[in-house]
């Protein structure tokens, strides 16, 4: 028998109007770093970490619902993760919303890996 998922909660990160339009700031929540942006009138947040070599994605800038990695400019989209040259390549997204002036995100833990033949 196995035990229901314990449920996700929303965590505190910052408080509404810390990111300026067309920015994002980066956060541990739940021992990851997530992005979180703000395009002029709501947040998104993703995984921090580029897929490419590990740039932050929260210190690249966002414009039309796209953030460019820093390092060598891949663009994903906040809506999806997606990797703007080929979709089937996604970084993780986020629930967001506002509470009492705090910006909130549902990060769920790590999934842990199976590696064949290792227990
Ligand atoms: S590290 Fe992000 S594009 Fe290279």
């Amino acid at each position: 028998m196995s035990e229901a998922p314990a449920e996700v909660l929303f965590t505190p990160v910052t408080p509404v109007g810390s990111i300026p339009a067309g920015e994002g700031r980066t956060f541990e929540v739940a021992g990851r770093l997530v992005a979180v942006f703000f395009d002029g009138s709501s947040y998104s947040a993703i995984d921090d970490l580029c897929p490419h070599m590990g740039a932050s994605l929260g210190s690249g800038p966002m414009v039309d619902g796209m953030v460019t990695c820093p390092w060598h400019a891949w663009q994903f989209r906040l809506c999806d993760g997606a990797w703007c040259d080929n979709p089937k390549l996604t970084v993780d997204v986020f629930e967001t919303r506002v509470v009492d002036g705090t910006v909130e995100v549902r990060v769920p833990p790590l999934r842990a890996v199976e590696i064949p033949g290792r227990s």
